[in-house]
C-alpha cells in the first residue's frame, strides 16, 4: 500500500515540474500547443491555428499532429522507416504486454481466412445463441442490466470461438482469461502514460496493473499451451489439426519455423484478443447505449432484420448481412461519435522523416492524426450537422447515385474515417467486428426491448489523454420480447 501513495505524490511531483519545463513553446520544428491537462482542447486549438502544418501537443513525450491532408504522405511508408508495432510496443508497456511484437501470421490468417471464408457466418450464429443465453437472462419485467461487462463477456466467447474453436472458447478459464486481458492491458496502458516517458521503465515493474498482465500471461499459457502443443505436433507430422478449425489453425500456415512454438502462438492469440475483444466490446456498448437513449430506432432496425429474413430457408451470407444498411448506419453514426481515440492512425518513426511543409519528425518521436476531426466536420457532415446523433445519416447518404457503396462501417480515408486507423496497418479485423457487431445486434434486437430509465441520460463518455472511455458501469432496461423471426442456427 505504501507503495501504491509513494509512486502517486511522486508522480504528482514529477508532473509538476515536467510541467514547468514544458512551457517551453516549440518541440523541434514543431509548434506546442495547449496544457497537458485538457489533450482535446490542444488537439482543437492545434488544429485551427495551424491547419496546413504539423504541431505538437504536450503529452509525453510529445506527440505530433500532423494534418489530415498529409495521410498519403506517411501512410504508405513501411515499418523500417514508421512503425505501428513499435507505437504499440512503446505505448501498452510491451515489455510486460508483449504488445507490438511480430504479429504477421495472426493478420495474414485474419485477412485471409477470417474475413473471406462464408462458413464463418453460420458458427458466429450458433456461438451467438449460445453466449447470449449463457449471459442474459429473460426479463419478463423491465430489468436494469449492465451493459459493459455482459457484452464483454458475449465479444469474448464469439470471437474465442473464431479464434481458438468450441473446445477452448467455451472454457470459462479462457473467458474469464480474455475478458480480463484486453482491459487489463489497457488499464496498464493508461496507467503508465500518467508518468513521464523518461520515468516509466523505472516505474513500471512496480505497478499492480503490470503484476496483473504478466499473471494473465501466465495463466494464458498454462491454459493454450497443452493444445498448442497438440496442434504443433500434428502439424510436424503433416497430420490434420485435431479440434475445430480456427484462427488458431489458420495461423500455423503463415508462422516462420523459428515461431512454431507454444510461446509465440500464446502471444499472437494475446495480441488478437487484445485487438479485438476491447475495441468490438465499446463500440457495441456504445450502440446499445444511443440505441437505449433512442428506442424510436428499434421498430425500423426490426423492419430491416425482418425484411432479410422472412422465407429464408438457407444459411445466411456476408451478402446477405451486406444488406442490412440502416443497421450498418447507426453502427457508423454510433461509432462517429463514440470512437475509442481521438488520434488514430499512431506510428513512431524509425528514421527522421522530413514532410512536404519542411518540418522534420525526428527518429523515436510519436505522430498521428486528429482523427475525431474528421468525425465532427462540417464539410462532410451538413443537414444535420456533425453534433446531429443520425442513426440513418450514412443510409441516406448510400441512397445518392455514385455513393452506394460508401460510407460502410469499414470504410477507412479522409473524407470516411480514421477510426480503423488507414494505409498499409488499417485494422485488418474491421470486416470481422462488422459482421459480429451485425449478429449481435440482430439477437438482441430480436430478443428483447432496451430503453434508459426515465429522465435518465445517455451515459457519457470520458476521455483520457487521447482516449474516449465508455461507461463501464452503467446500465440499461433490457425486457424480453416474444419474436417470430428466424435467426437461429
Ligand atoms: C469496432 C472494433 C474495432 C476498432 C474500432 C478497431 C480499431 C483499430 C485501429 C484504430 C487500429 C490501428 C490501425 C492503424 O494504425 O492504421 C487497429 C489495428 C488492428 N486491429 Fe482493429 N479494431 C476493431 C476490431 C478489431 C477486430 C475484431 C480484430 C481482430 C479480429 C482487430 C485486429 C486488429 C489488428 C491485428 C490490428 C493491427 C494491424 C497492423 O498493425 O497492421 N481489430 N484496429
Amino acid at each position: 500500500m505504501w507503495l501504491h501513495y509513494y509512486l502517486e505524490i511522486t508522480a504528482g511531483i514529477i508532473c509538476l515540474v515536467s510541467a514547468l519545463v514544458w512551457r517551453s513553446r516549440k518541440f523541434g520544428d514543431f509548434p506546442l500547443v495547449g496544457k497537458s491537462n485538457d489533450i482535446h482542447e490542444a488537439l482543437k486549438e492545434g488544429t485551427k491555428k495551424y491547419p496546413t502544418k504539423a504541431f505538437a501537443i504536450r503529452t509525453s513525450p510529445p506527440l505530433v499532429i500532423l494534418p489530415i491532408s498529409m495521410i498519403d504522405e506517411v501512410k504508405s511508408l513501411p515499418e523500417s522507416k514508421v512503425s505501428a508495432a513499435r507505437e504499440l510496443f512503446r505505448r501498452a508497456a510491451g515489455h510486460y504486454s508483449k504488445m507490438g511484437t511480430n504479429s504477421v501470421a495472426a493478420i495474414k490468417a485474419l485477412r485471409n481466412d477470417l474475413t473471406r471464408k462464408t462458413t464463418t457466418i453460420p458458427t458466429l450464429i450458433e456461438e451467438t445463441d449460445f453466449a447470449f443465453s449463457n449471459t442474459l437472462e429473460k426479463y419478463d419485467e423491465w430489468t436494469p442490466v449492465r451493459v459493459f461487462p455482459n457484452i464483454n463477456r458475449v465479444v469474448s466467447m464469439v470471437s474465442g470461438r473464431m479464434f481458438l474453436g468450441k473446445q477452448l472458447s467455451r472454457q470459462e478459464e479462457w473467458i474469464s482469461i480474455s475478458t480480463q486481458w484486453s482491459s487489463d492491458v489497457f488499464a496498464l496502458l493508461r496507467r503508465t502514460q500518467r508518468y513521464p516517458s523518461w520515468l516509466r521503465p523505472y516505474i513500471t515493474p512496480y505497478l499492480s496493473q503490470t503484476k496483473k498482465v504478466l499473471e494473465q500471461r501466465r495463466r494464458a499459457k498454462k491454459f493454450l499451451g497443452p493444445s498448442f502443443e497438440e496442434q504443433l505436433s500434428a502439424k510436424r507430422e503433416g497430420l490434420p489439426s485435431p479440434g475445430e478449425e480456427s484462427l488458431a489453425t489458420w495461423m500455423m500456415k503463415y508462422l516462420t519455423p523459428r515461431h512454431m512454438q507454444v510461446e509465440s502462438l500464446v502471444r499472437h492469440q494475446l495480441g488478437i484478443s487484445w485487438a479485438s475483444v476491447h475495441t468490438s466490446t465499446l463500440a457495441l456498448t456504445q450502440i446499445i447505449y444511443d440505441l437505449a437513449a433512442r428506442p424510436e430506432y428499434l421498430q425500423p432496425l426490426r423492419d430491416e432484420l425482418e425484411g432479410l429474413m422472412r422465407g429464408c430457408d438457407r444459411e445466411l451470407t456476408h451478402a446477405d448481412l451486406n444488406k442490412l444498411m440502416k443497421m450498418e448506419s447507426f453502427m457508423k453514426e454510433s461509432l462517429r461519435i463514440n470512437p475509442s481515440t481521438v488520434v488514430s492512425p499512431l506510428r513512431l518513426t524509425v528514421e527522421p522523416v522530413t514532410l512536404s511543409t519542411g518540418q522534420t519528425i525526428p527518429a523515436g518521436i510519436p505522430f498521428g492524426f486528429y482523427s475525431y476531426s474528421i468525425n465532427q466536420s462540417k464539410a462532410l457532415y451538413h443537414s444535420p450537422g456533425p453534433e446531429v446523433f443520425d442513426g440513418f445519416r450514412f443510409f441516406n447518404m448510400r441512397q445518392k447515385e455514385g455513393e452506394e457503396h460508401k460510407h460502410q462501417f469499414g470504410a477507412t480515408g479522409p473524407s470516411e474515417s480514421f477510426d480503423f486507423g488507414h494505409g498499409i496497418h488499417a485494422c485488418p479485423g474491421r470486416f470481422f467486428a462488422c459482421t459480429e457487431i451485425k449478429l449481435l445486434l440482430a439477437y438482441i434486437l430480436r430478443n428483447y426491448d432496451l430503453k434508459l430509465r426515465d429522465g435518465e441520460a445517455r451515459p457519457p463518455n470520458t476521455l483520457d489523454e487521447i482516449w474516449f472511455i465508455a461507461d463501464q458501469t452503467a446500465e440499461v432496461l433490457f425486457r424480453s420480447r416474444d419474436s417470430d423471426m428466424c435467426f437461429q442456427a
